[in-house]
Order: C-alpha cells, then sequence, then structure tokens
C-alpha cells in the first residue's frame, strides 16, 4: 500500500516520517512561537482539526511542551491523507512524502490511540471501481442504488436501533474503504461504545455491524475496535501498564514488542533498557522504569520540591484466531507518574583546615536552576560577581543533574562565629554559615527554597605574643584574632590591666587590632638569672588564663640577656648586687680588686677591667638606713663631700615582716639606683679611696 501525505508545513519543522502505521511530523514549538493550528485541505474544501476533528478523521496532536515539539500522528486511513495536509501558519512551506507501507497488513489491525480507536479489516469484498466524494459513505462500497449500507451498534447493555452512514457520520463514526481495507473509526466515549473488564483491565469496546442488502445478497462487516483503558500505575520505580491478553480471540499467548515513542526495541535490548514484561492471569504488564531513555521529567514544586515522569508507551500485541487469522493492536498510550518527591542532596565537605565552607549541592534535576544564594539573610545573585569572596562552581553530569559547590571563607564577616567553652576542652570557635538557596523550575519562575546550615568547629588555641628584647627590658605583642577577648592575661596572678601597667611602670597599648606590651628592666614580674659582669639574664613571663576557670592555659616566657654598663638589683631577700664602672676615678694601674665597700671585708665578687660586681646583704657593709614615711632606703653612703652612692628603696608597706617577725623579707623588689659620680672626679676618686 502506498499513501501519499502532501503537506504545507512551517520551517519549523524537525521531522516527517514513515513510520509503521501512521506519518509522524515533529515541529519545533520554538520556531512556531504559539502551539500550530493544523488544517487539512482537499479538493472539497479546508478542515480544522480541532480536538473532535482529529479525534474522527484520524489525527492525534500531542504537545510535548517539555521537548518544546508538537508532533502529530496521522493515521495512514486518516480522512485527508491522500489529499492536502496543511498546516496554517505565516509561511507555507509545501513538502510531499510518500510512504509505502514498511510492514504487511495483517487481516485486522487495531489502533488504540490516544484520541480514538481505529479498526481496519482485510475487505473480501469485490472492490467497485469508482469513488465517492461523499465522506459519508463507505467509499467504494457505496452505490447510488438501493443497496444503503446501514449501521448497528451492539452493545450488551442496550439495544440500538440501525441507522445509516451519514447518521453514523454525523455521529463522530467514520467508516471508509481504503485500498483492500474497511476501516472503522470511533472517538472514545461515544454513546454506543461500553466500558467493561477483561481480566481485570479497563477496557472500551465499540463493536459496530455494517451491513447492505445487494439484491439477494446481504453483506455483513463485524468491526469490533476494543482497547485497553489502563491510566498505569506507579509501583516501586516503575511505571505499570496492562492489556488483556484476548482483547481478541487468540491461540495462546499474544506477541508484544514495545518501547518509547513510537520505537519498537528490539527484544533483547528490553532487558537491557531495564523494560519488565510479565504475564499472569492473562493480562500482560509493562513496567518502565522511571528513569527510562525515552521518558520526559519535569520538577514540580509542591511542598518541596518533587517530580513526574511521562512516557509515550507504544506496544504491538499480535494474536492469532483459530482461523489463522492474525489481529494486531497498536496502542499509543501517554502514561504520567504521580508526583515523585526528588529531594535534593545537601552535603558539608568544609575542611576546616582549607579554612574554607565547602557546600555540596547535589542531585539538582536539570530542570532546576539556582538563581540567588542567601548566606546568613544576604542575598547574592547567581552567578557570583567576581567581587565577592565568595564562589560557586556548577557541575553538569552525565545523568543531566547538576550540582553546585559553594565556597565561602571561614573567616568572611559574614560567617557567624561563636565561642563554645567546654570544661576541660579546648575552646572552639563556631563558624555558622545558614545558606538559603533559590532554585527555579524551567520553565517559568516557580522558586523552590532549599535551606542548610553549616557550621565548622575550630579548635582554638590560646595566643602567644611576638616578643623582642630591648636594651632596657621586653617588648611583647600580640596581634589579636577574634576570638582573642577569651582569655585574661597575667603578670604572675595579677590580671593585666592599664591600672596594673600603671602601677609596675608598663608601657601598655591596647587597641582592636593588637595589645603592646613594653616591660622595662627591673620592673615586677622580672626574674633574673646568672648575674655577672657579662650581665645578666633577665626573664618575664605572661599567663594566658581561662577567664572562666583562671585556669593557666599558657604562656609566653621570654628571657633577654642585659649587658648595660652599670646596673644595680635589689632582691625581695634584701640583697643588693650592683656593677659598676670605676673607669672614671681609677687611677692608671690601678686593680680595682684592691677595692671595697665601707666595710673593708666587703670586697667585689668580681672584677673585669675596670668594672666591679659587688653582692651583699643590704644591712652590711657600712650601709645605712633612712626610712620615711613610705620608704626603707638602704645605701651607701660615705661622708665625704664627693659621694658614690648606690641605694635600693622598698616600699614600707612591703616590709610588714621586718617589724612582725625581724625578717627582711619584700613583697616586691627594691627599686636599685646608682647615683652617678659627680662632676668633680678628683672628689669622687677620694671618696672611693677612703674605701680602700
Ligand atoms: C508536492 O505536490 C504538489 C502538488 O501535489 C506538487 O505541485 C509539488 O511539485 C510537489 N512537490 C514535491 C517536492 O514533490
Ligand atoms: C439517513 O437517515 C436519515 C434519518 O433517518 C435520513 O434523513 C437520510 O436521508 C438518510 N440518508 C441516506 C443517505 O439514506
Ligand atoms: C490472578 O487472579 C486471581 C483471581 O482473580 C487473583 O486471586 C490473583 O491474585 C491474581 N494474580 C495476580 C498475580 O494478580
Ligand atoms: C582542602 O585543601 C586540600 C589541599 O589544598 C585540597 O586537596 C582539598 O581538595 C581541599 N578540600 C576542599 C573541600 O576544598
Ligand atoms: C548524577 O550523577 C552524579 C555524579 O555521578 C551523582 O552524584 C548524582 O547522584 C546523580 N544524580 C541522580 C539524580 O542520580
Ligand atoms: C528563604 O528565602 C525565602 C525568600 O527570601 C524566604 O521566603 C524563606 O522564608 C527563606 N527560608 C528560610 C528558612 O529562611
Ligand atoms: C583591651 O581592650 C579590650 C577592649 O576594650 C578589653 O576587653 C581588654 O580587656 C583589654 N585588654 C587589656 C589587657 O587591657
Ligand atoms: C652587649 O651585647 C651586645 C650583643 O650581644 C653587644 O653588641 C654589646 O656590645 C654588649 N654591650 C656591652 C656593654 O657589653
Amino acid at each position: 500500500m502506498q499513501v501519499l501525505c502532501n503537506l504545507c508545513v512551517s520551517p519549523g519543522v524537525l521531522q516527517l516520517e514513515c513510520r509503521d502505521r501512521y506519518f509522524m511530523i515533529a515541529v519545533d514549538l520554538a520556531a512556531t512561537g504559539d502551539v500550530p493550528r493544523f488544517e487539512a485541505v482537499d479538493g472539497t474544501g479546508t478542515y480544522a482539526i480541532t480536538e473532535d476533528y482529529a479525534a474522527k478523521c484520524g489525527y492525534s496532536i500531542s504537545i510535548l511542551s517539555l521537548l518544546g515539539l508538537v508532533e502529530l500522528r496521522a493515521s495512514y486511513f486518516s480522512c485527508h491523507t491522500e489529499k492536502v495536509l496543511k498546516k496554517r501558519v505565516d509561511a507555507y512551506y509545501a513538502l510531499n512524502k510518500t510512504c509505502s507501507s514498511p510492514l504487511p497488513w495483517s487481516p485486522r489491525e487495531v489502533t488504540c490511540e490516544v484520541n480514538y480507536m481505529e479498526v481496519s479489516v482485510r475487505s473480501e469484498l469485490p472492490c467497485q471501481s469508482g469513488s465517492s466524494d461523499d465522506s459519508s459513505t463507505l467509499g467504494p462500497l457505496y452505490s447510488p442504488s438501493t443497496e444503503v449500507w446501514q449501521v448497528t451498534f451492539q452493545n450488551p447493555y442496550q439495544q440500538l436501533p440501525p441507522m445509516n452512514l451519514s447518521q453514523a457520520r454525523q455521529e463522530g463514526y467514520i467508516f471508509d474503504h481504503v485500498h483492500d481495507r474497511i476501516v472503522f473509526r470511533t472517538p472514545y466515549g461515544q454513546p454506543e461504545s461500553y466500558h467493561t473488564e477483561v481480566t481485570g483491565v479497563p477496557v472500551e469496546v465499540v463493536h459496530a455491524t455494517v451491513f447492505s442488502r445487494q439484491s439477494w445478497v446481504v453483506v455483513m462487516v463485524d468491526l469490533i475496535a476494543a482497547c485497553s483503558m489502563d491510566e498505569g500505575s506507579y509501583d516501586s520505580g516503575y511505571m505499570i501498564w496492562g492489556t488483556p491478553e484476548a482483547l481478541y480471540p487468540s491461540l495462546g499467548t499474544t506477541q508484544i514488542s514495545f518501547g518509547l515513542n513510537g520505537n519498537l526495541v528490539e527484544q533483547a535490548a528490553v532487558v537491557q533498557k531495564g523494560f519488565i514484561m510479565e504475564r499472569y492471569n492473562s493480562t500482560v504488564q509493562i513496567g518502565i522504569p522511571y528513569d527510562a531513555e525515552g521518558g520526559y521529567r519535569k520538577s514540580f514544586v509542591s511542598d518541596g520540591l518533587s517530580e513526574f515522569y511521562i512516557f509515550n508507551l507504544y506496544l504491538k500485541q499480535t494474536s492469532v484466531d483459530e482461523r489463522h487469522e492474525e489481529t494486531v493492536l497498536w496502542f499509543h498510550r501517554t502514561l504520567v507518574t504521580p508526583l515523585l518527591s526528588s529531594p535534593l542532596f545537601t552535603e558539608d565537605q568544609t575542611d576546616v583546615d582549607n579554612g574554607t565552607f565547602s557546600i555540596h549541592l547535589g542531585k539538582v534535576p536539570r530542570d532546576v536552576e539556582l538563581t540567588s544564594v542567601q548566606l546568613n539573610g544576604q542575598e547574592f545573585a547567581v552567578p557570583f560577581s567576581d567581587s565577592i569572596a565568595y564562589t560557586l562552581t556548577e557541575v553538569r553530569h552525565s545523568n543531566k543533574s547538576h550540582s553546585y559547590t559553594l565556597k565561602v571563607p571561614l573567616h568572611d564577616p559574614i560567617v557567624i562565629q561563636e565561642v563554645s567553652l567546654f570544661k576541660n576542652t579546648n575552646a572552639a570557635m563556631l563558624h555558622k554559615l545558614d545558606i538559603n538557596y533559590t532554585l527555579i523550575v524551567k520553565p517559568g519562575d516557580e522558586p523552590y527554597y532549599h535551606t542548610f546550615s553549616v557550621t565548622a568547629r575550630m579548635a582554638v588555641s590560646p595566643p602567644s605574643f611576638d616578643v623582642v628584647c630591648t636594651e632596657s627590658g621586653i617588648d611583647f605583642k600580640l596581634a589579636y584574632r577574634s576570638f582573642d577577648y577569651l582569655w585574661d592575661f597575667t603578670i604572675g596572678s595579677d590580671r593585666l590591666t592599664p591600672v596594673l601597667a600603671a602601677n609596675h611602670g608598663y608601657t601598655m597599648s591596647n587597641d582592636s587590632q593588637s595589645l603592646l606590651l613594653s616591660v622595662p628592666l627591673f620592673t615586677h614580674g622580672y626574674k633574673y638569672k646568672d648575674i655577672g659582669l657579662k650581665g645578666f639574664l633577665g626573664t618575664f613571663t605572661i599567663l594566658v588564663r581561662d577567664r572562666e576557670t583562671a585556669d593557666i592555659l599558657t604562656s609566653t616566657t621570654k628571657t633577654c640577656l642585659f649587658n648595660a654598663t652599670e646596673f644595680i638589683m635589689c632582691s625581695t631577700n634584701g640583697w643588693m648586687t650592683v656593677v659598676v664602672d670605676l673607669s672614671a676615678v681609677l687611677p692608671s694601674g690601678e686593680m680595682p680588686t684592691r677595692f671595697h665597700l665601707l666595710n673593708n671585708f666587703c670586697v667585689p665578687k668580681a672584677v673585669d677591667g675596670t668594672r666591679v660586681l659587688f653582692s651583699f646583704p643590704l644591712h652590711s657593709c657600712g650601709s645605712t638606713v633612712k626610712v620615711n614615711i613610705y620608704r626603707f632606703n638602704f645605701g651607701l653612703n660615705p661622708p665625704t663631700p664627693h659621694r658614690k652612692t648606690v641605694q635600693c628603696t622598698y616600699p614600707l608597706i612591703s616590709l610588714h615582716r621586718l617589724f612582725s617577725i625581724h625578717k627582711f623579707e619584700s613583697d616586691k623588689e627594691g627599686v636599685g639606683s646608682i647615683i652617678p659620680f659627680v662632676e668633680t672626679t678628683k672628689g669622687m676618686f677620694a671618696c672611693l679611696r677612703t674605701w680602700v
């Protein structure tokens, strides 16, 4: 059989194909803008292919908006197939297509289209020449004589009177004779059709008997259109659809082949594609995996992110009756899954050591796009501008889902930082980020918000200071980290405060950036060691304590070598240690070893060139004591006009033991001073000589 489909179509036509039993025309929706209107044109006029007309005349129009396509299927028996089918758009493009039906026709063929049923049977009738333009009649069977064709519809539920073909046509039924086949087509849901169940499957049946009396012969043709009306169901990842084995009389089981979108899958590929076919209770059940290739998927926002799948099932069922006559059923069924939840996948991939939040948002369906991200309430459009410190990388996967990785530095001001303190464990800094993703389902602009909160816990170490030795002391510096307010700094047990610093003669500056503390030598807090003519080691310690528990967490200790030419120390236990340079008073050649203090037995502990080191208890070696209301002064104060004085001064209040238990023990070190030689060096010389 050869049929010609003569079409006028727009540039949007993507495909024009001959299929087993129909022409297929796919039109690009984008190219035509609106859904195109189709019209059939032949010598008798122009016929708009409306919904009703399509069902009656053998056209099916599917708007596959997910693919941006409109598909028109025209049965090879459609009303105007051999004439002209024209699609009315602004411009017309003529396209002719001749299809040689690729498959031989079986004695009976039934098409269960989405909008109509069509049955054709091989005509055993003598084919009369000449056709009629009156399409309400059964084509060549018609003769203008008295042999008027009648049709009765058989229905188990009611008795229906016969009608002539023109009445039947008005009712929406078409009877035709094409080549050697008698064709009957009916939309679904006609008053003469009936619904029943066959082996548990809903079925719609129209049973027409056309008959005509030609002189003494009555010609009668039985035309039964029966289609499974199963709408399909969804179960455990499969769309399930069934049809009875025995819609038409069948010897044994029927042969089934099926596929999606008008393609029948090779038997071997069925399993490989994950399709299932099972037979039980005289029913054939088809299972299509929800993610089968050829299915269409659409995201939907409804109480979360959902999706549904649409399958255009195409199925061929062949049965052979006891007379070995074949019946072939062709099914076109649109199956839609219910809304399935389609949860996104969020994973915190933050590696604290990298100093960056890294959050993965995966399983984002292909038709869902990220349009903006709120970080702790602040909105950033996607793609991110280059001027912000955050990055968003998108990866498109072969399974057509895509994923996004968001990176935000932990120390960015947008991140909320909180300290968490646990007893007996180290303090931790919590970095918190609340993310609110705005995703849009395309097409359309329905937003879906996906929120995710991440917390990165960073163990925080107590700070340590940068320290430098200076000539006259030690300088401590701490560049504040955001959480350094957690700690107390103490000198011994005394908390470092501006008041304490002032009392002890430290120099302190403290702003939001840093803490600077300069500790001059001989101030409170120093420890001295290895005191000699080469100098001495001075050590100063700042303790870092937990503010709550006062536990010492860490400390910064610095030891510096101080090597001033002269120095004096007044210890808490009442010893004076002093290094003085005698170069100015030493007669040349004189050894300082011969020098002593007022008391002749108090000789230097060490001598180095012109410098001498004395170390002695304060109340010995001829020292004098002066007490005033605040201070207790020890001094070597030779009674000459040219005198050299070394003295230690202690606050009285720190010497309370002296008065209670007669023990010299000061709470604080004394302040020492070496009062320089007065300018008459000669006199000074004389003075020192008196010590010898
Ligand atoms: C298509 O058919 C029309 C009329 O039937 C004819 O005029 C035209 O030449 C044909 N075009 C092609 C490409 O065959
Ligand atoms: C068909 O039947 C109707 C109503 O009975 C009648 O009016 C009409 O003339 C008939 N048509 C033919 C072609 O017999
Ligand atoms: C087959 O049909 C019988 C009776 O109708 C029913 O009990 C049985 O559950 C059916 N089997 C399946 C697999 O549905
Ligand atoms: C962290 O840094 C390491 C080394 O630079 C890198 O290999 C790793 O991928 C990073 N991790 C993340 C989550 O960025
Ligand atoms: C798609 O592939 C990616 C990468 O292999 C995987 O992570 C993701 O889970 C897959 N998506 C779905 C919806 O299965
Ligand atoms: C996410 O952002 C949207 C839009 O601003 C808002 O309506 C929604 O409440 C936010 N969700 C949360 C959990 O903050
Ligand atoms: C430094 O200043 C901050 C903020 O005013 C204050 O909290 C902190 O106690 C100060 N530190 C010292 C050691 O005074
Ligand atoms: C102190 O030590 C420094 C370096 O160790 C040296 O340069 C300096 O001359 C010394 N000063 C005295 C007075 O010894």
